[in-house]
Parts: C-alpha cells; sequence; structure tokens
C-alpha cells in the first residue's frame, strides 16, 4: 500500500474532526465533500452556510455531510474573545482587537481557537493565506506541547530511489517554520521530528544532523551549533536514534559513511534529515524535488499542542484531503 492510501486507511479507522478555515477558496468546499465522500475526517467549514451550500451546489460538490459554521452567529464567540484576551494578555490585546481577530475574513484565529478548546481535533489552512499566517495563528492561539518549545515542520520525501530512508521515503525538517534555530531549537526539532517518524513511517527514526563537515571534519562555530544540538537531543531522548553532525552522503551513502563515520549506527542508513537552518532545508526539499524527481507525499506542522497544518497556495483538492488525512492521524497522537 502506498504512503498515502496507508495515511488514509489508519485516518477513516479513528475519525477525527478537522476544521477548514478558509471555505472561501472553491478547493476547499470540493476537498470538503471529497473528504466526507472518502469517510477520512468530520469536516467543519468555517463561512456563511447558506452561501457555502449554494457555491457548493455550483460546483456539484455534496456538503450533506459536513458541519457548516458561521464564526459570526457561533454561541461560543464571547468565550473565545475572552480566551484570546487572556492568551495574548502580555501583549495587551483589548477585547474589540481579539473580537476582530476571531471575526476577520481569514477566520485563521476562530479555526485556531476550536482547536485550542477541543471543538476541532485539528486545522487545515494555506491554500490561501501564507505560511506565516497560517503559523502565527497556530503559534499565538494553539501553542505548543508540553515539554517543547519549538514549533517546526516535518516533510514527508518520497524519491524514486528504493535504497534510501524506508524503500526511498525520507522526513526532512525543517524546511519551513525556523529560519535560523539555535542548538536547543535544533536538538528539539531532531527529537520532535524523529518521534514523527515513529507515527508517521511506524518506524523507528535514524536522524542525521546536517552539516558540511562530518565527525569533526571541519571546524567552524556551524559546525559547533550543530554538534551541540546533537548531544542535547540525545539527552533529551536518548531511546532515539540521532547522530551528526554528518554531510549528506555520509549521510545516506553506505560506502561513505563507512570511511568517514564508521562508528554511526545512522551514517550511511539515515531515514530523517535534519537541515542547520531554513535556508538550507527550503532549499535541499526543492532541489530533491526538481532535481532528483522527488514528491512532498506531505507536509506537517509539529510541536504544537494540537495540529495545525499548513500548504501551499498552489496546492490541489487532492493536496487538501491527504493533509487533512495526516492532520486527522496527528490528531490521533
Ligand atoms: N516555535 C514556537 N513558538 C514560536 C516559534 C516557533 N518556531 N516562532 C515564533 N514563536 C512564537 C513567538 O515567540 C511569539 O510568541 P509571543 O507572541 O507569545 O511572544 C508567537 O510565536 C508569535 O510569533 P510572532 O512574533 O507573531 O511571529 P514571528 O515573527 O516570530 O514569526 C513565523 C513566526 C511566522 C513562523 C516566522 O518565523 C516565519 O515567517 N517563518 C518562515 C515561514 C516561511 O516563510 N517559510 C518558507 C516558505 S513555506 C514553503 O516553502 C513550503
Amino acid at each position: 500500500m502506498d504512503l498515502i492510501a496507508d495515511i488514509k486507511e489508519k485516518a477513516r479507522r479513528q475519525m477525527r474532526t478537522i476544521v477548514l478555515p478558509e471555505s472561501y477558496d472553491d478547493r476547499m468546499l470540493l476537498a470538503a465533500a471529497q473528504l466526507a465522500a472518502e469517510g477520512l475526517a468530520r469536516i467543519v467549514l468555517l463561512g456563511d452556510p447558506e452561501s457555502l451550500r449554494s457555491r457548493a451546489a455550483a460546483m456539484g460538490a455534496d456538503l450533506s455531510r459536513t458541519t457548516l459554521l458561521s464564526p459570526a452567529a457561533s454561541p461560543r464567540l464571547q468565550e473565545y474573545v475572552d480566551e484570546l484576551v487572556a492568551l495574548r494578555r502580555h501583549k495587551g490585546l483589548a477585547a474589540d482587537d481579539a473580537r476582530k481577530q476571531l471575526l476577520a475574513l481569514d477566520q485563521l484565529y476562530f479555526a485556531a481557537m476550536m482547536v485550542r478548546t477541543g471543538q476541532a481535533d485539528g486545522a487545515v489552512a494555506g491554500a490561501f493565506n501564507s505560511t506565516g499566517d497560517v503559523l502565527r495563528a497556530a503559534l499565538q492561539v494553539v501553542g505548543t506541547v508540553p515539554g517543547i518549545r519549538t514549533v517546526s515542520s516535518v516533510m514527508l520525501m518520497v524519491t524514486p530511489n528504493p535504497e534510501l530512508g524506508e524503500n526511498g521515503t525520507l522526513l526532512f525538517a525543517d524546511c519551513v517554520v525556523n529560519p535560523r534555530p539555535d542548538a536547543q531549537a535544533l536538538a528539539e526539532i531532531a527529537v520532535t521530528t524523529a518521534r514523527s517518524c515513529r507515527s508517521l513511517l511506524g518506524v523507528e527514526a535514524r536522524a542525521a544532523m546536517l552539516s558540511f563537515s562530518t565527525m569533526g571534519s571541519a571546524g567552524h562555530e556551524e559546525v559547533d551549533r550543530i554538534r551541540q544540538a546533537a548531544d542535547m537531543a540525545r539527552a533529551m531522548a536518548p531511546d532515539l536514534l540521532i547522530d551528526g553532525e554528518m554531510q549528506l552522503d555520509a549521510a545516506l551513502v553506505p560506502g561513505v559513511a563507512a570511511q568517514k563515520a564508521p562508528d554511526s549506527l545512522v551514517a550511511g542508513r539515515a531515514n530523517t534529515l535534519i537541515f542547520p537552518d531554513l535556508n538550507a532545508g527550503n532549499i535541499g526539499y526543492k532541489l530533491t524535488e526538481r532535481i532528483a524527481g522527488a514528491k512532498v507525499a506531505g507536509l506537517m506542522v509539529q510541536g504544537l499542542a494540537k495540529p495545525f497544518n499548513d500548504m501551499s497556495r498552489g496546492c490541489t483538492v487532492e493536496d487538501i484531503v491527504s493533509t487533512v488525512a495526516m492532520t486527522a492521524v496527528q490528531a490521533q497522537g
């Protein structure tokens, strides 16, 4: 079974409620209908129910099994205003501004508040809004899982080479969120991603902390940051296999690993790649996609107390469906 089919099967077994704030984008309506038809999640679409129904009908999308919820008419609005004011007290947010944020046209804060308060198990956005806007709503309202301060992203990368990672599948992090993580943040990214490997692929991570140096072959403060992060990650989670610093070829190619890092249990067989910063991660995943013919099978935000996932604005209806399925699986814990 392929990776997405496997994730959809998991989502179906324990249905979760996922809120989609960007109902103003037609792809979201089509995805909501498909998600209901495939039985992948209980979907809540935010927006005026009447206009959602008529737009859906015009496209032939069946929303009869989707909950349609208008934020402005929600009986929970005042509760959400109070909660947002309390959450953002340290930034001096007034009740009027909190209400405006919750009723903003993007509906991102309302969705985030539904996730925070358990009215939804997760949210998916990004078809219309920028990554920064989606992440800000999630960071400010949903917050981080206990014990983790750094929210990051994990990407499921499927390469055409079955000898790499797990039958060609690798996890990449962080390619989306943290511009320049310090050693502590990088350690948290490694630990969170290794745990995501367990829950998404059902296998133990072999996580390589990437650098331009392998096990001290080069001396530089940037290398020190990565080595320090590897030590911190191992101290945080001794049960996980995390090693570094190492170069990409040492991480992936057994022959190079034998030469450069013969004692490493990760080198030469890594299935999880931890990039040193956002420049490397973002460029790295795009190089893999554009030059090596790999495909991004999924992108998830990790480290949040509950899932709120972002997508590319160029996403297709099928991308939305698979991201919602992944979010539902993440929400199963
Ligand atoms: N983990 C946990 N908390 C965080 C993180 C993080 N990674 N980043 C910011 N925060 C906190 C902040 O400390 C802040 O807390 P506070 O408001 O309670 O003091 C809160 O979250 C909100 O942060 P803001 O200050 O509003 O936002 P910030 O300016 O820090 O931006 C953001 C955060 C949006 C994630 C920023 O780092 C960013 O833009 N990252 C890059 C996104 C991007 O463009 N990615 C590449 C393109 S996507 C693609 O190619 C698929």
